[in-house]
């Protein structure tokens, strides 16, 4: 018997990378290895700007599922792979495109801005996508006097309605990540190490944010603690992005703030489960057989272009 080969991923995905003329594109929260292997890093509206302007024929997306659609929405000609097509999001998964077109059609006079974070349909069925780096600086364009739905995220809905001051109708969804870090564990750990910023991601519960130092999107919190060089982190958010804080700051400290269900035993636990689909192996397979691809019908890409493109717009 021959024995097998092992496939070296790193090789083997920067020569497929080649041959495809293929760009990788990760989100903050991907495992280690797929970020040191990524042509481009970044946050939900890095990502969806680069995807913009790639020249890229193949674009091998590294995160979860609506931000794939996001890339093919913005290519139609273009493959778009996902190395794992069942990485979903409990933001998507909250919001389905039949109740959420009754709620919209109940408040005809409201304008629909919806978190990126959602399906392919419920981005046809929105007015303007946003996402937590540029929500804020977009609801601030619209009139004073408009009425407007925030779906899905009642997190940073709540913290966008403090921070504009608008009293935006919110749909009732939440990031399984970010809604269950333990405050208890956040205190303790603020006791252990009173100097360090608490750094937050608006997807978290009031209770939490109003811990915070510092709230922003994954880019912002990364920025944050670069400008903080050799200091401690208290990290609200998905722990994926240490790594690139560590990377960034190796003289600073960063401490993840444990979930609330594990009862501060289990740092995993604030790691999302749908960006961790994603490995190296299934990375190494979907651009090797070309699939899993990523595929929207004409009519799905058209009738969610145009509110992500006045995103794209509006965040200039
Ligand atoms: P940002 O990428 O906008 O920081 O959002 C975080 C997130 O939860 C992505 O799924
Ligand atoms: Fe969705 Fe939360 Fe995971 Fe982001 S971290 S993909 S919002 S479940």
């Amino acid at each position: 018997m021959n024995p097998v080969t092992p496939v070296d991923y790193e090789d083997e995905i920067r020569r497929l990378k080649r041959e495809m003329n293929a760009v990788i594109l990760a989100h903050y929260y991907q495992e280690d290895d797929i970020q040191d292997i990524a042509d481009f890093i970044g946050d939900s509206l890095q990502l969806a700007q680069e995807a913009a302007k790639t020249s890229a024929d193949v674009i091998v997306f590294c995160g979860v599922r609506f931000m794939a659609e996001g890339a093919k929405i913005l290519n139609p000609e273009k493959q778009v792979l996902l190395p794992d097509l069942a990485a979903g999001c409990s933001l998507e998964t909250s919001c389905p495109p039949a109740p959420f077109k009754k709620f919209r059609d109940e408040h005809p006079d409201h304008l629909v801005v919806t978190y990126i974070n959602c399906s392919a349909a419920i981005k046809a069925l929105s007015d303007i996508i946003v996402t937590s780096s540029n929500a804020e600086k977009i609801i601030n364009q619209l009139p004073r006097d408009q009425k407007i739905i925030f779906a899905p995220d009642k997190f940073l809905g709540a913290y966008l309605n403090k921070k504009t001051g608008r009293d935006m109708r919110l749909w009732n969804g939440t990031c399984l990540v970010h809604e269950r870090f333990s405050e208890r564990e956040l205190i303790k750990l603020k006791t252990a190490h009173p100097k360090a910023h608490v750094i937050a991601h608006p997807e978290c519960p009031e209770e939490l944010l109003r811990h915070a130092d510092f709230i922003g999107s994954t880019s912002a919190l990364l920025k944050f603690t670069i400008a903080h060089p050799g200091e401690e982190f208290l990290v609200l958010t998905e722990a994926g992005i240490i790594h690139q804080m560590e990377k960034h700051s190796p003289g600073s400290r960063f401490y993840p703030v444990p979930s609330a269900l594990d009862g501060g035993a289990c740092v995993a636990c604030n790691t999302c489960p749908y960006m961790k689909m994603n490995t190296m192996e299934k990375l190494y397979l979907s651009m090797r057989d070309r699939t899993p691809e990523l595929t929207l019908t004409p009519a799905e890409i058209t009738a969610a272009k145009k509110p992500l493109v006045r995103m794209l717009e509006m965040s200039k």
